[in-house]
């Protein structure tokens, strides 16, 4: 049985993710970077961010406790492909869910090092967006992202976790 959320957040957004997640679920929450982490072995969901396709965190979590569903922030707009390939790059198994929800972008939140990976890279995905005839409402949030702090975090999007979770 899922008994609580783990969560792994560096500017936030996750943690607000994971706030609300756990509100909804009425279930414990436990960021990863605080001394009292999930307790050992109990069955969790597994909330982190996107670290050049990667789950922040992931890998321990799975190392600690029964991942039973994972759910990934990151600033790209959401897609089924987006969603495979974070499951792929982090060889998360075929039985457990994946999640995607958007999250924002805070260069000034971000320790100097990310942000000048950031810098560049927000320059890149800005470009490929410019290009884009009509934005959907997705994509003009991650356009936003590129150009100051902007956050798509939204209740909402935690509604196919919580239907999974209801579904248990
Ligand atoms: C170094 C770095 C790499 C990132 N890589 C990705 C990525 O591969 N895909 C993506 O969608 N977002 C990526 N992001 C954006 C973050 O995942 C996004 O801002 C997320 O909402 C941050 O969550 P947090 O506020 O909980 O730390 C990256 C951000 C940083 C700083």
């Amino acid at each position: 049985m899922v008994s609580a959320i783990y969560y792994s957040s560096q500017t936030g957004h996750t943690r607000q993710y994971a706030r609300l997640l756990a509100e909804a679920l009425s279930l414990p929450w436990y960021d990863m970077a605080r001394r009292v982490p999930a307790p050992k072995s109990r069955e969790v969901i597994y909330m982190g961010w996107l670290f050049a396709g990667k789950v922040k965190g992931y890998e321990k979590a799975a190392k600690e406790n029964r991942v039973k569903a994972v759910c990934a922030t990151g600033m790209s707009p959401p897609s089924d492909k987006l969603t495979e390939s974070i499951r792929a790059a982090n060889k998360i198994p075929a039985d457990v869910p994946v999640f995607y929800m958007q999250g924002g972008f805070n260069m000034k939140a971000l320790p100097l090092p990310l942000r000048g990976i950031m810098y560049f890279k927000n320059k890149s995905i800005a470009a490929g967006l410019r290009k884009v005839d009509a934005m959907n409402a997705h994509q003009a949030a991650t356009f936003r992202m590129t150009q100051k702090a902007y956050s798509a975090v939204d209740r909402k999007n935690l509604d196919p976790v919580i239907a999974w979770y209801n579904s248990l």
